[in-house]
């Protein structure tokens, strides 16, 4: 394999082999081509793009770079992933949902990506949760409790794991082919038989408009479909925040109301939305929207909740009582400059806040701050008076706070009438 040769195709905008995609990801997997050529490979990617010829093809490399887990003797699998937002902490509530309406989920998941949050991340503000599990524990997990869910050092899709890292710090994340071959990869990878798809569309997601949205979950939904598998997306909106908590242990004090029944009216009804979308795919429409509402109201998702972090080493009495979980202490607002209707709080810059404050990564592989975050006092729509606080910021030692304030004070706007309500779903496709 001649990498600089390949590079320098997809430099000039030829579309490569399937041969080509095997050799470049296998070598890549297996310590061959380095870091520095698959950067320059994913920048020419990121400006030529794919054929869908090309994408199902890079998608099928990353999904057989590792294991593909066989969960065939599981009743009923169902896999979910989210192309990516801010405050999205949907897996942390559905995921326990689904578990609890009789559907088995053994999923693999991201951690932060560019300014959007990872489930592993907010689930290792728990403390003593482990994202590790050997194949067999993976499985035994998912047999008893209905929910098991895996980070990627697991030998799944790894190829994925090591362009996702390097993807997140060369600002090769917003790329259609490279989102739906990341996705899809772990999905095929991680063999569940119904696959839900969030395709987030907004400001603070990968894709900003609904039509990109439609084309990333059209191509997520054929690579799956070939593949054999029940895929379904849902458009849905990320212009604003989904919920009012953005930052991993606050997300996870958010995730824990909404399994209560007592969760922000849109991420309650998102997970429900998805629950029904899971369900019927999977073949138990009857009821649907009922059974996934009663979950969050008669305490069998929380308690499967809890039963998945004690089964993966984490102490359950932070899912009793949320208020132990670590949150920085430090406390600062933004302000409403003058009196009106909350227009727009920007989830990009309120994602891009919590980077600042240490929230995710700007180097691979980084520590991160757990506590810290960004509180939506106010949701658009909602009427404000001048100096009202509207947004509150959860930081430590003042760590990237006057970039975090710059940053949403830039990213609210105020005016003179109510606007108009953006739906939550924007579409379906599958
Ligand atoms: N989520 C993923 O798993 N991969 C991407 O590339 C984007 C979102």
């Amino acid at each position: 394999l001649n990498v600089p040769d390949l590079i320098g195709r997809k430099r000039n905008g030829e579309a490569h082999s399937a041969i080509d995609l095997n050799a470049l990801i296998g070598g890549y997997v297996r310590g061959e081509v380095p870091d520095y050529q698959v950067a320059a490979w994913l920048m020419a990617v990121f400006f030529r793009g794919m054929t869908p010829q090309e994408t199902g093809d890079l998608t099928l490399s990353m999904a057989h770079s590792g294991d593909m887990f066989d969960l065939s003797s599981l009743p009923r699998t169902v896999d979910k992933h989210s192309t990516g937002g801010v405050g999205d902490k949907t897996s942390l509530v559905l995921t326990p949902m689904l578990a609890a309406l009789g559907l088995t989920v053994a999923k693999m998941s991201g951690r932060g990506l560019a300014h959007t949050g990872g489930t592993i991340d907010k689930l290792e503000s728990i403390p003593g949760w482990n994202s590790e599990l050997s194949d067999e524990a993976f499985l035994k997990q998912a047999r008893e409790v209905g929910l098991a869910l895996v980070g990627q050092s697991k030998n799944l899709a790894p190829a994925d794991g090591l362009l996702y890292a390097l993807r997140d710090v060369t600002a090769t994340v917003d790329c259609l082919p490279l989102i739906a071959s990341s996705i899809m990869s772990k999905k095929l990878a991680s063999g569940a038989q119904t696959i839900v798809l969030d395709v987030k569309v907004g400001a603070g997601a990968f894709m900003k408009t609904v039509s990109d949205g439609e084309e990333l979950a059209r191509a997520m939904v054929e690579i799956g479909r070939h593949a054999g598998r029940n895929v379904r997306a849902v458009l849905t909106d990320m212009q604003a925040p989904l919920g009012r908590l953005a930052g991993n242990s606050l997300e996870v004090v958010e995730a824990l109301a909404t399994l209560r029944g007592e969760g922000p009216q849109d991420l309650h009804e998102l997970c429900i939305e998805l629950a029904v979308e899971a369900l019927t795919a999977a073949g138990f429409p009857d009821n649907a929207r009922a059974r996934a509402e009663a979950t969050l109201y008669d305490g069998s998702a929380l308690s499967r909740f809890r039963a998945f972090v004690e089964a993966q080493g984490g102490d359950p009495r932070y899912v009793d009582d949320p208020g132990l979980l670590d949150v920085a202490p430090g406390r600062a607002e933004v302000t409403a400059q003058a009196g009106g209707f909350l227009s727009a709080i920007d989830a990009l810059s309120v994602g891009r806040a919590v980077l600042a404050l240490g929230g995710g990564r700007e180097r691979k592989g980084e520590a991160i701050d757990h506590g810290v975050g960004v509180e939506l006092l106010v949701k658009p729509g909602e009427a404000v008076v001048v100096g009202q606080p509207l947004l509150r910021v959860y930081h430590r030692e003042e760590r990237g706070l006057a970039w975090a304030l710059e940053l949403l004070s830039a990213g609210v706007s105020v005016g003179p009438d109510v606007p108009r309500a953006a739906p939550l779903i924007l579409g379906r496709i599958g």
